[in-house]
């Protein structure tokens, strides 16, 4: 199915001098281009009304299903400059799908994989002065929420599906810097036949609180671990992870309850290009702890959209710290961090056709 966008250019765009000043320090997330893509759905009428827009307030009647029960899914990519100005999605239709797949487990009506990419093509394209240079991005939020005015139990007959864009900078404030990492013990991210494996808004409202606890120990981000014998590492907050050992290897924990991400899934294409070995396999804390002292785990790094591939360098836990490669970046993760990067940027070739050029 494709549906024709009705392009409606902001009447009072950002002026080039204020978008100037708004693309220095950026950080993450907090600042925004001048438009969105919105579909609607109804069952009545499936999929409509695709809109390009200005960026504006949705109207949201007080009883919107999204409102009350969470229906909510949502995506994130990014948008890179290329050095001859044109520019690269990174496997958009692994996010299409990824979402599609969230829009089942929500009891959602699914967004064709075209229209989803269609969109954020369109916002790409519109607004492309936005794309920092360097290595910032324009990182991508596709999302769909539940707008059924009513109070009932059930799944919403209607959604808004949109995208909006922003341009980033790193995700973490020391760029790809070492990150300490929190193990959650009190909290759990998913179990399973729940939705750890799909890209709702609920997942991350239930990490929050452990997040604060992470920061309040002073780290980056929390680590879960499995739901069940409260040993087995799971992912970060809003990150996967692997990790690398002496002889070589890698292994990240497998699919199931944690997202299926596509970095972690790319990382596992390029280290297997590479020769190496890696695998989709449980690793328990007190492994990892034990690895850390013996000199058998040489590295562990955390991956994501947002923050690419960010070494992790120390964990802590209440039952005390470890350090991993001296709490240095190591070689392996700086290794396939530059070659993701220059996939993503289009500074060299792309074996996968991951790349998608928009411009
Ligand atoms: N795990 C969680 C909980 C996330 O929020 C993310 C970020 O999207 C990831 C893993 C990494 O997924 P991806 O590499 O597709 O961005
Ligand atoms: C991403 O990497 O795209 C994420 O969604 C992580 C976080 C910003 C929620």
């Amino acid at each position: 199915m494709s549906l024709k966008f009705d392009i409606q250019p902001a009447a009072n765009p950002t002026s080039e001098k204020e978008r100037a000043a708004k693309l220095v320090d950026l950080g993450f997330g907090r600042v925004f281009t001048d438009h969105m893509a919105v579909v609607r759905y109804s069952q009545a009428e499936g999929w409509h009304g695709a809109r390009v827009e200005a960026r504006a307030n949705f109207a949201l009647d007080p009883a919107g299903a999204v409102l009350h029960y969470a229906q909510e899914i949502f995506e994130g990519l990014k948008a890179y400059k290329r050095d001859d100005g044109g520019v690269n999605l990174f496997r958009p239709d692994a996010n299409a799908k990824r979402f599609h797949d969230s829009a089942e487990r929500m009891a959602m009506a699914p967004i064709p994989d075209d229209v989803f990419i269609e969109a954020v093509e369109q916002i790409v394209r519109i607004d492309r002065a936005w794309i920092p240079g360097g290595e910032g991005s324009l990182y991508l939020r596709p999302f769909m929420i539940a707008s059924e005015v009513f109070l009932g139990v059930k799944p919403s007959a209607e959604y808004i599906f949109a995208v909006i864009a922003s341009p980033v900078g790193s995700y973490f404030k020391g760029g790809p810097a070492p990150v300490s990492i929190w193990v959650s013990e009190n909290y759990t991210r998913a179990a399973i036949g729940g939705t750890g494996a799909v890209k709702c808004g609920g997942n991350y409202a239930a990490s929050l609180r452990a997040q604060a606890e992470a920061i309040q120990h002073g780290c980056d981000q929390v680590v879960f671990l499995d739901a069940i014998e409260r040993r087995f590492v799971e992912e970060l907050g809003g990150m996967n992870v692997f990790f690398v050992f002496d002889d070589g290897s890698l292994s990240t924990p497998p699919l199931g309850t944690i997202l299926p991400g596509i970095t972690r899934d790319s990382i596992i294409a390029l280290a297997r290009d590479a020769g190496k070995t890696v695998r989709e396999e449980p690793y328990s804390i007190d492994q990892w702890r034990a690895d850390a002292a013996s000199g058998r785990l040489k590295e562990a790094f955390a991956c994501g959209t947002a923050a690419v591939i960010s070494p992790i360098g120390k964990v802590r836990s209440a039952s005390g710290d470890f350090v991993i490669s001296g709490g240095e970046a190591g070689p392996v993760a700086m290794g396939l961090r530059k070659q993701l990067v220059d996939i993503q940027y289009g500074r060299t070739n792309d074996p996968h056709n991951w790349i998608r050029k928009v411009l």
